[in-house]
């Protein structure tokens, strides 16, 4: 029992730093430009003459960051209602001030930038055609809808991000739904999911923060719209988040008819573990997709768990990339469907993979 409440508190906390981590970006983040100006001070003046430019640009990457800092607190207004008010306060424990920020808080800020352009910009949509594009190909061709009812054939998207691959295959009139444990990723799924109304709404600037390989400044201060869609669900579509670990929040057997995985299993400290998941959770014949880079090698787990690989190849893909950088990130990702077998004989371990679920 003292554990739990222990745990509430720590859950607790935890939130209310990601809160103030988030109210905290503008700041921090003004911060660094001014130690750049100090570095630039130092300088002697025939040196400072030759970058003037550098110094006007400096002026101009803070107007960017003002412009990102200006939709989170419209963000984090509604961040207590995405958990059913568990973490507001009650006056039982900590505020935002007292719990403080978090240490490598403003990297998942800039990571959520990031995340929003790949995910929810019109900018985005060549990496999702590459990265989401296959994944619901494959759902399609294995869940036609002359031979399903896509509404009772459930998917799960486990590492989410900002929840776009989940929401397209809802809106192809699946079940799905998507599951992830970043805080910073959820309270600004929650926003975009539920709360934005208009298309293109906000502008920011994804790639502010990188000062490496930009021919011009310009190139940093490349700035994207959002959303490029508004998120609205059909009355029909089954969609929804969960938040937590995906190891622990999915702990029932044969369960999903397919789980999709994009940029995924490489977060695992342990892969072996998502994939024993993965297998565990999946309907007997469910199907395993996955995109993303680093396949690792897991030949030494054990034989009788096995899925049968449909098809293996490798397609090209970008992760939250500025266009306008001059370097450029391209994965050569490994695509993969994977299927359960239907029955496994206990003597022979023979196992059958055919596809009843049309039956
Ligand atoms: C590289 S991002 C990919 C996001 C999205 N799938 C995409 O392709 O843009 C991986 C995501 O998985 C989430 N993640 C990693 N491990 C997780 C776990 N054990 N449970 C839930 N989410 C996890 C991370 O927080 C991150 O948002």
């Amino acid at each position: 029992m003292n554990s739990e409440i222990n745990g509430a508190k720590e859950e607790r906390v935890y939130f209310l730093s990601v809160l103030s981590t988030f109210k905290s970006y503008r700041d921090q983040s003004l911060l660094r430009i001014r130690h750049k100006e100090k570095c630039l001070d130092t300088l002697p003046r025939h040196h400072k003459n030759w970058l003037i430019k550098y110094t006007e640009d400096l002026e101009s990457f803070k107007k960017c960051i003002e412009k990102n800092s200006e939709f989170l607190p419209i963000v984090l207004k509604h961040a207590h209602t995405i958990f059913d008010n568990v973490y507001c306060n009650d006056g039982a424990s900590h505020s935002e001030q007292e719990v403080g920020t978090l240490s490598e808080g403003l990297d998942k800020v800039q990571s959520v930038f990031k995340q929003l352009m790949r995910d929810w910009s019109t900018l985005g949509a060549a990496e999702r055609k590459q990265c989401y594009g296959p994944i619901i190909d494959e759902i399609f061709a294995n869940f036609p809808e002359d031979k399903f009812d896509r509404t009772n054939i459930s998917i799960l998207v486990p590492g989410a991000g900002l929840g776009r691959l989940a929401f397209e295959i809802a809106s192809k009139g699946f079940s799905c739904q998507g599951n992830e444990f970043n805080l910073f990723m959820l309270i600004v799924s929650y926003f975009v999911l539920n709360l934005c109304k208009v298309v293109d709404e906000y502008e920011i600037f994804p790639w502010i923060h990188q000062y490496c390989n930009n021919i011009k400044a310009e190139d940093q201060m490349t700035s994207v719209r959002f959303p490029d869609v508004i998120p609205k669900p059909t009355p029909e579509s089954k969609f929804s988040m969960t938040a937590g670990d995906f190891l622990e929040v999915y702990t029932n057997s044969d369960e999903w008819h397919c789980v999709a995985t994009c940029f995924f299993i490489d977060c695992a400290p342990n892969v072996v573990q998502f994939i024993e998941t993965i297998y565990k959770i999946l309907r007997p014949g469910g199907l395993w997709i996955n995109l993303g880079p680093l396949l690792y090698h897991y030949s030494d787990m054990k034989n009788e768990k096995k899925c049968r690989t449909q098809f293996s190849s490798s397609v090209k893909t970008k992760y939250c990339q500025n266009p306008k950088s001059m370097l450029q990130y391209e994965y050569d990702s490994v695509f993969f469907v994977c299927r359960k077998p239907i029955d496994v004989d206990p003597v022979n371990g023979t196992q059958d993979f055919s596809n009843d679920y049309s039956a």
